[in-house]
């Protein structure tokens, strides 16, 4: 138990420590030196220990002791709590407003596909349901592939068809997607269904040409395929991509890797087969090549023209697209201006 004395000395410290400001580290330091330290009213008692009789003192010094074991505590719970309240007050000080406000004036605009990306969409989707399988090749391609194996010889006339990028004498940007005809052929025999889309390249510029552009193409080939199954499957298709009503016109024309070859017209989605600006009052718009695939064409590939025959073809996607949308110029497709593109979200 402590004496009278003591207690009044503790209580008279606690209430000193508690009036220090939250914040005072120094001062609660120099109390703690005036309470504790060699000069306090502590250690001045135990110096006058050695006045007391003998047989007091073991109870004397064991009060002092709790005494200080009392205030050493109380100095430790105010130095932490203050300690606690200055990391409290720091934090606080420094911290940072990571919430932007909301400015509801900002319109949030959402991406969606390129009007040539959905056109190819659909048209995949519309020959996927038709059992084609769909195979991509290089953009880069050897002259090899691009032409030599599809019956255009180096020198022939028919290079000029297409006005070509060459990287070198052998190598070249790919001016169609047929180069992946003769990939694929070399690759699998038949049954082959299968369809290439992808960019390609030609030095052409102008409303209706731009330099790169995209194609897709489609080739069959498997026993007893006619120019019927190739017609059959094409006005499938039209009248998916457009409406019932579309017809298809084959006319006549050349290619070299196809024999016999054929352009494909389409009536007018614009007016119908009647005769408007869009198809300059003809009624028809021509969308693509196609014809039976050229048996030395099957036989550069390693396969038997005895045997099996296809038919392939190939259409411009700007193409589809301007006809489909109503575009009349194929730079609004790559100028990336919004006010065109969002007009087909
Ligand atoms: N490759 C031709 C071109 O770019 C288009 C074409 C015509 C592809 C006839 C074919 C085809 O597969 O059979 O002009």
């Amino acid at each position: 138990m402590l004496n009278d004395k003591i207690k009044e000395l503790v209580e008279k410290c606690k209430s000193k420590i508690a009036e220090v400001k939250e914040t005072s580290a120094t001062e609660l330091q120099k109390i703690k030196s005036e309470s504790l330290g060699k000069n306090s009213e502590l250690a001045n008692m135990m110096k006058c220990m050695r006045d007391l009789p003998g047989e007091e003192r073991p109870k004397f010094g064991q009060m002092v002791n709790e005494a200080r074991k009392l205030l050493e505590e109380a100095f430790a719970e105010a130095e932490s709590k203050m300690q606690e309240k200055m990391l409290h007050d720091k934090l606080e000080k420094e911290k940072v407003d990571i919430t932007l406000p909301c400015d509801m004036t900002f319109e949030q605009t959402r991406g969606h596909l390129h009007p040539v990306s959905l056109v190819t969409n659909e048209i995949m989707d519309i020959f996927k349901g038709l059992g084609f399988e769909v195979l991509e090749g290089p953009e880069i391609e050897t002259d090899y592939y691009c032409f030599e194996a599809l019956n255009i010889p180096k020198n022939h006339p028919a290079r000029d068809m297409q006005d070509t990028f060459y990287i070198t004498e052998n190598i070249l940007l790919r001016t169609h997607t047929s180069p992946n005809q003769v990939r694929t052929m070399k690759k699998k025999q038949p049954p082959i269904k299968m369809l290439c889309p992808g960019k390609v390249y030609r030095s052409d510029d102008d409303a209706s040409h731009s330099p790169m552009f995209h194609q897709i193409e489609g080739l069959v080939v498997d026993k007893n395929i006619t120019l019927c199954d190739l017609q059959g499957t094409l006005e499938t298709f039209a009248k998916a991509l457009f409406d019932e009503k579309t017809k298809t016109r084959f006319r006549p024309s050349f290619f070299p890797f196809t024999e016999p070859s054929v352009e494909v017209d389409l009536t007018c989605s614009n007016c119908g087969g009647t005769g408007c600006k869009l198809c300059k009052g003809t009624g028809w718009i021509e969308v693509l090549g196609a014809g039976m695939v050229n048996p030395k064409v099957l036989e550069n590939c390693g396969i038997d023209s005895e045997k099996y025959t296809g038919y392939a073809f190939g259409m411009g996607l700007e193409r589809i697209a301007m006809i489909k949308y109503g575009i009349p110029n194929i730079k609004l497709f790559f100028e990336n201006d919004v006010r065109f593109l969002k007009q087909f979200r």
